[in-house]
């Protein structure tokens, strides 16, 4: 057997609510494979304050370019706001550390660009935290979809309903198009439309729509969309942070059997349901219903599987192609929804405006001063 590798040694970038609250108990689970060794936040007192909830010899930092210079971190977990992202990033790449970083990666396919530039120079890697990709219910019906064993998927719902009140606008960042990079497409049915792809695979076409119908944001505050997919399944997405009842659903409806997570902010298996077709076997049908372990959806589960590819010295999940297919995804839900035509999958490329930014500078959408 090879010798298990040295712990590696672990940087975080924001100290804010997530990296507090999704990453430091991540790092707490993985302590025997990384070693949290340096925090940054321009804030000295959350700093400070993430320092003494963390424990241990973590040194403190206001700058990412002098923890990175002092540090030579092998890991860096980025949490600060997304407009910091993919300068952060690059930086990271560039002293040689992989990243994990916190969605959405960046704001545009530009700025990935640069991240997957840099990713190239380095030989480092650059992945996004989709942490309910890795739950074992989701790893589970990706399975028995792909392998065809539920039949041809057919019909998909992807919906995620939250509510978020003017207080929760008020943080200057967010519901701007320059440091969020956009409203719920971006910041929060991001993770459930990151799901429905990973279940299904590519798409091919979207029609969409966005409104600003409650907030005082530059972004709106819900959207909707239609997708055909490459295997003739078509879908319906909804993000919206106007919705009371809250909840986050994804649905697809297979040719044998209707499989269906309800949750809110994190699932497991109990949160998956399979419906089977009238004709299904029961004895088959059982067998789909429970993995043999129950992993919830987690940064802890996420940080397991990007060290189980370093080990396994192979591309990390949640990076490159994966990465980018969910920033084209909402690049092309914006493009539709504020062209009010069709987007295949593809078309946005360098020298389309929805390349450059996701309001894609169009009349109405774009920052305030440019429209
Ligand atoms: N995966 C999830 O489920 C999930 C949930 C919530 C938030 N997020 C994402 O996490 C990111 C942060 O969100 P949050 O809610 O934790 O925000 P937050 O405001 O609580 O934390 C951000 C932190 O970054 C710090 N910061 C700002 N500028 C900095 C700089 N230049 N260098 C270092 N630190 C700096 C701030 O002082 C703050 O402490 C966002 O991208 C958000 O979309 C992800």
């Amino acid at each position: 057997m090879s010798p298990r590798p040295a712990r590696r040694r672990v940087a975080v970038v924001g100290t804010g609510a997530i990296v507090t609250g999704g990453h430091l108990p991540a790092l707490a689970a993985h302590a025997d494979r990384v070693e949290l060794v340096a925090a940054v936040d321009v804030d000295r007192s959350r700093l400070d304050a993430f320092r003494q909830s963390a424990g241990g010899d973590v040194a403190g930092y206001t700058s990412t370019g002098a923890m990175l210079d002092a540090e030579r971190p092998d890991l860096v977990l980025i949490g600060t706001p997304p407009s910091l992202h993919r300068e952060q990033a690059v930086a990271a790449l560039k002293a040689g550390a992989w990243v994990l970083c916190e969605k959405p990666l960046c704001l545009s396919l530009a700025e990935y660009d640069d991240i997957a530039a840099a990713e190239e120079a380095s030989g480092a890697y650059a992945c996004v935290v989709f942490q309910h990709r890795y739950g074992s219910g989701a790893a589970h019906a990706r399975e028995l979809i792909a392998s065809g064993e539920l039949g041809a998927p057919l019909v998909a719902h992807c919906q995620t309903t939250w509510h978020r009140d003017a207080a929760y606008y008020a943080v200057p960042w967010r519901g701007r198009w320059a440091t969020e990079g956009g409203g719920p497409t971006m910041g929060h049915g991001i993770h459930q439309y990151d799901l429905l792809l990973h279940l299904l695979g590519p798409w091919r076409e979207i029609r969409a729509m966005a409104s600003r119908l409650v907030h005082d944001t530059e972004s709106e505050d819900v959207s909707t969309a239609l997708v055909r997919f490459a295997n003739g399944a078509l879908a319906t997405v909804v993000n919206s942070v106007l919705s009371p009842d809250e909840v986050s659903r994804v649905r697809v409806d297979c040719a044998d059997a209707t499989v269906e997570l309800t949750h809110l902010y994190g699932h497991r298996n109990d949160d998956w349901t399979y419906t089977p077709a009238r004709h299904v076997d029961p004895a088959r049908a059982a067998a789909w219903r429970t993995p043999a372990a129950d992993v919830p959806s987690s940064h802890t589960a996420q940080l397991g599987a990007v060290l189980d590819a370093w080990d396994a010295g192979t591309r990390p999940p949640g990076s490159g192609p994966e990465a980018r297919g969910t920033l084209e995804f909402a690049a092309a839900l914006y493009k539709a929804a504020f062209t009010g035509r069709p987007v295949l999958q593809g078309e946005i490329g360098p020298g389309d405006p929805f390349h450059a930014a996701m309001h894609g500078d169009h009349p109405g959408w774009a920052p305030q001063g440019r429209a």
